[in-house]
């Protein structure tokens, strides 16, 4: 993206990345689920808050659903738009990454590109990219807020997996299938994943 602004300049403050994580006694990052509307992208990372807040550790929730009332309250689900959803809330991720909070986002993410960008724009570790892995009929059975529903009858024009595309991801550092393990299972794996990956007391 063109940068519009001359005469800015990036300013540091005293109190680094690396400070907030030692005061913490856990890593910032960024958990990103990714998949179709109804995989459990929402459900997976509440619960996943839930066991991480009875842990102490600071995290936060950045959601599709709620982004859209308020942030990106002027896009849409033309692929445009849904660049410039992800790309705003990667940088919004990025902030809370550097704030040394655990923050996890949910949004269908679906092109790989995007995701990818998102990456980028992190350090090396920092984005934990976590494929919800459910199949399209399964979601569709789930349909928890009728709107495959509608998609099918042609009521919502573009609906991910219907009429617009979903790439999963190739190298997601986690794939968790919401449609084989039952919540607290998957909620267990991410956990795991974290204390394995160093995210949790790093202050040994
Ligand atoms: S994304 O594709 O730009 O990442 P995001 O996660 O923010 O999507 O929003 C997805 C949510 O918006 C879905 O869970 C669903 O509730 C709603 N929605 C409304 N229209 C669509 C559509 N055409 N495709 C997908 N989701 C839609």
């Amino acid at each position: 993206m063109e940068q519009k602004a001359t005469n800015i300049y990036w300013h540091e403050g005293d109190i680094k990345k690396a400070d907030r994580e030692r005061q913490n006694n856990h890593r910032g990052a960024c958990l990103w689920f990714t998949g179709l509307s109804g995989s459990g992208k929402s459900t997976l990372s509440v619960a996943v808050q839930n066991k991480l807040f009875e842990r102490g550790v600071k995290t936060y929730i950045l959601d599709g659903d709620n982004v859209r009332h308020g942030l990106n309250k002027d896009l849409g689900f033309s692929p445009e738009d849904r660049t410039e959803n992800i790309r705003r809330i990667g940088e919004v991720a990025g902030l809370f990454v550097d704030a040394g909070v655990l923050v996890m986002t949910a949004f269908i993410s679906p092109y790989r590109e995007d995701r990818n960008k998102v990456r980028a724009l992190m350090n090396d570790g920092d984005f934990v990219e976590v494929f919800v892995d459910c199949d399209l009929a399964v979601c569709e059975e789930r349909d928890p807020k009728g709107l495959y529903k509608k998609a099918r009858a042609g009521e919502i024009p573009q609906f991910t997996g219907i009429s617009a595309p979903y790439e999963a991801p190739e190298n997601a550092e986690m794939v968790i299938n919401t449609s084989s393990a039952s919540l607290d299972e998957c909620v267990d794996q991410v956990i795991a994943h974290l204390e394995s990956k160093g995210f949790l007391n790093i202050n040994k």
